[in-house]
């Protein structure tokens, strides 16, 4: 426990607590004290938002330039043999009414536990197509050149089993049972269609913990999502104007291991170099607050830039305004095994109207060099057209699929 938790609770102390389930010799007695200590609390009752929505219809999808609720997981699907444009059109029509409902605090149909469907908070379910899903629905012709595995980059250790997909499903909202609820409803519905190839967890900062546009932090403590697209640039950069993707934009999704165990020998200045930006609030190196730009030119005493060529910012940054991504990543934190303290990183995602454009120039130099690659290593990649979003009565796909 924190001291800032300590804080929040000044009448459950751990030595309380200890205390308490030596006393009995029952822990649970322990876990009924702190609850009855939680009722008798003086403070305010939190506002509740599980009943916020996102709304489904429109332009675009929801979930792209969405603010990143808490909560998200994202599912790469396999397509079955067989499973041809007739059938994707029926799965699509499925999961579009399956998100349509959930996403507005309503049960699906056939939803086998429907109680779970009224707190929304803010759920929103993205679909995205893989390159064999293009293909089988529309045939070669349809598939964005973009739209294929990444260029092999000697920094990636791929495994299969976190890579690639036909179907991409996000789900996200700030409620993880809310996000549990539609993934089991979704997949349910998907079953006769695909097999599940892989399912990725992340989480940011739970809602209310942080003012809310607060940049999110990654698990190396560093501020993540400083440098990002600002909302004027979304029509040029993010959404794809023309051709059946009118209105949607491309997905890359890395899944990146960080090695905290190892990052954790690193120093204070050695962290912070690594980067170019401070821990404290994210500040370049060269500024002081978090939003200052940084300053590459700028040389210390002794001549060296004060963001070091190899830093992350330096290699990642572009002067090419059409070379932008909007980045939206989580963190994963799942059970370390045997020696290990933790199994841990970042769900990096990005959208772009062009991959090949956008996407693949800064991942190049990344992999030429940037001191991060140190501490991460890219273990899972894919790329998923993210088509439009759709009215009412239409369905998401429907632009390829009629
Ligand atoms: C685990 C892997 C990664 C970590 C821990 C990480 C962390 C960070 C941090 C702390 C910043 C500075 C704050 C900010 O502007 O967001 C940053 C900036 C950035 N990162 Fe990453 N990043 C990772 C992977 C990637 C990847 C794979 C890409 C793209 C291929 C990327 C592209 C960028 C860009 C474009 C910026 C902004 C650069 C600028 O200042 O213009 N990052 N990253």
């Amino acid at each position: 426990m924190t001291t800032g938790d300590d804080e929040r609770r000044p009448q459950l102390s751990r030595r309380r607590l200890l205390m308490g389930g030596a006393a009995a010799g029952v822990g649970a007695v322990a876990a009924v004290g702190v609850d009855a200590v939680w009722r008798s609390s003086s403070s305010p009752a939190p506002p509740l938002h599980g009943d916020e929505t996102v709304s489904f219809h429109g332009t675009h999808q929801a979930g792209v330039t969405t603010a990143p609720p808490a909560h998200a997981t994202f599912l790469g699907l396999d397509l079955r043999d067989g499973v041809d444009g007739e059938a994707l059109r029926r799965l699509m029509q499925i999961l579009t009414d399956d998100a349509r409902r959930l996403t507005d605090g309503r049960a699906a149909l056939a939803d086998s536990e429907p109680e779970l469907a009224t707190v929304p908070a803010r759920l929103s379910v993205t679909f995205g197509f893989g390159p064999r899903f293009v293909e089988r629905a529309a045939g070669t012709a349809a598939r964005p050149s973009w739209l294929r595995p990444l260029p092999a980059f000697g920094i990636d250790r791929l495994e299969e089993r976190w890579s690639d997909g036909d179907l991409l499903i996000q789900v996200a909202a700030e409620d993880p049972l809310t996000v549990a609820h539609a993934v089991r409803m979704v997949l349910k519905d998907s079953r006769s269609f695909a097999t599940v190839r892989w399912s990725q967890t992340g989480f940011r900062r739970a809602r209310g913990s942080e003012r809310p546009g607060t940049t999110m932090r990654n698990l190396f403590g560093q501020v993540d999502g400083t440098a990002n697209l600002a909302a004027e640039e979304f029509d040029r950069l993010v959404w794809i104007q023309e051709g059946w993707l009118a209105g949607g934009t491309s997905f890359v999704m890395r899944r990146i291991h960080m090695d905290l165990d190892e990052w954790d020998r690193l120093d204070r200045d050695g962290r912070e170099q690594s980067v170019g930006r401070r821990l404290s609030n994210g500040a370049p190196l060269t500024g002081t607050q978090e939003h200052d730009e940084p300053d590459f030119e700028a040389t210390n005493s002794l001549g060296f830039p004060v963001i070091a060529e190899f830093s992350h910012i330096r290699r990642a940054h572009s002067e090419d305004p059409d070379e932008q991504i909007l980045r939206r990543a989580y963190n994963y934190d799942l059970a370390p095994s045997g020696e290990e303290v933790s199994d841990s990183g970042l769900i990096f995602g990005s959208f772009q109207a062009d991959v090949d454009r956008q996407f693949v120039p800064v991942q190049r130099r990344l992999d030429e060099l940037d001191l991060l690659n140190k501490w991460t290593v890219p273990i899972g990649s894919s790329v998923f057209a993210i088509p439009p979003g759709c009215g009412p009565d239409g369905y998401i796909g429907e632009t390829l699929l009629e």
